[in-house]
């Protein structure tokens, strides 16, 4: 098989598909691999290390042109045209963004977007979210350290005693346990929440404090058990609760960390606009989920209305940060760990002759399939 590795293009992205170590495996089991000349610079693997590993340096049109195309996200409107009726293609594909899902069946590649993977045992290999989101919970920590104006852990010096950063974590799913357990060796006393009672012993169990917000109905309760491993939205009696909560909390901590997302829905309000007014000056807000809550004043914000995309705002006296690709900031372990999901997903439709064999019975596959023979095959 062809195996082709563009350049990614959409802005704020880093990362790319494959790595000189998945190349590698790649080339031993017999595949031609081409990887567009450029395409791993800005994650420091450079055109040499993957012709090292047995690849071909080649064009954009080349590598759009392979059986296989190896994509971190979905091809912009421009390289759409590139795409081979009949090809495969793999990515983090958006599955609810219904527009650019139609436009890539409409090429008649067969797409499968490894973001709705089933959250099973044997799909955690390939689960990008996951390798993304666990490497985005720990940037966010060292983003806010980086923005905070005090120290992080309790010091006792000379000149005086400072206090331990207070931090907040609502969320505590992939993202949010890497944030608790990455402030928690930056010395920070940390509490965090989440709509799943289940985090509670895995908060604990990384120093942290879980902040229960009591279920009061069967409704209540079986939303907050979600549904295939995602999360799905909470009645508004509990939102309500959660805020009056989460609205004390906040005003004692430095830092708030928030990772709240409900797939194919807008990400909930955690932190409105009064909360932030009542946090102290200096505090900051990492919003994992910007540009995906409810629109605000013509724009999407996050978990806080207040975000704004991809950059950093003082508001109120808090720094509140709109990152939306915290993973492309570690570009270098975020290629490693997506290029082995890569890899990993490739064994589920090759066969170790090489040849495609694609089980559309198997439940990862119709999971992640999202295109074929120019149709959509999974309602968004
Ligand atoms: P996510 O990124 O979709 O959401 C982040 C977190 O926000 C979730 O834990 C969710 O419960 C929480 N959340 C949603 N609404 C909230 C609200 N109003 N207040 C507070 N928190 C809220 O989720 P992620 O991190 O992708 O996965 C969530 C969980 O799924 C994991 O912790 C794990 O238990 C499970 N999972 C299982 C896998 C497997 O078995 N293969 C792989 C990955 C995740």
């Amino acid at each position: 098989m062809h195996i082709g590795v563009p350049t990614e293009r959409r802005a704020y992205e880093t990362r790319v598909a494959a790595t000189p170590e998945t190349v590698k495996k790649y080339v031993a089991q017999g595949h031609r691999v081409t990887v567009q000349s450029g395409a791993g610079i800005t994650a420091s693997y450079l055109d040499g290390a993957f012709a090292a590993a047995g690849a071909e340096i080649v064009d954009t049109a080349t590598a759009f042109g392979a059986d296989i195309i190896l994509k971190v996200q979905s091809p912009t409107e421009t390289e759409l045209p590139l795409l081979r009726r009949g090809a495969t293609l793999i990515g983090i594909l958006d599955p609810f963004d219904k527009d650019n899902a139609a436009k890539l069946a409409a090429t008649g590649v067969t797409a499968f977007a490894l973001d709705s993977a089933p959250r099973t045992t044997r799909a955690q290999s390939l689960d990008v979210l996951s390798s993304q989101a666990n490497i985005a919970g720990y940037k966010a920590v060292l983003l806010a350290a980086g923005l905070y104006p005090r120290f992080m852990p309790m010091l006792m010096t000379a000149a005086g005693t400072v206090k331990a950063a207070r931090i907040l974590v609502l969320g505590a799913g992939v993202a949010g346990l890497q944030a608790v357990a990455t402030a928690k060796r930056l010395g920070a006393l940390i509490e965090a929440s989440d709509v799943r009672p289940a985090v509670k012993e895995q908060i604990e169990s990384l120093g942290a404090k879980f902040l229960d917000v009591p279920y009061e109905t069967d409704e209540e309760r079986e939303a907050a058990s979600g549904v295939g491993g995602y999360a799905r939205p909470m009645p508004p009696g509990w939102l309500a609760r959660q805020a009056n909560i989460v609205h004390e909390r906040a005003k004692q901590a430095d830092i708030v960390i928030t990772t709240a997302l409900i797939p194919g829905r807008a990400a909930p309000t955690l932190i409105s606009v009064e909360t932030v007014k009542a946090m102290k000056a200096g505090s900051v807000i990492i919003d994992l989920a910007a540009g995906r809550g409810p629109e605000f004043e013509g724009r999407p914000g996050g978990n806080c209305p207040l975000t704004e995309v991809d950059t950093v705002v003082t508001k109120h006296g808090v720094m509140i940060a709109g990152y939306t690709n915290l993973a492309s900031m570690v570009p270098s372990d975020a290629s490693a760990l997506y290029a082995r999901n890569m890899l990993d997903f490739l064994k589920l439709i090759l066969t170790p002759a090489g040849t495609l064999n694609i089980d559309f019975s198997d439940d990862i596959i119709a999971a992640t399939l999202l295109a074929k023979d120019g149709e959509l095959t999974r309602k968004a």
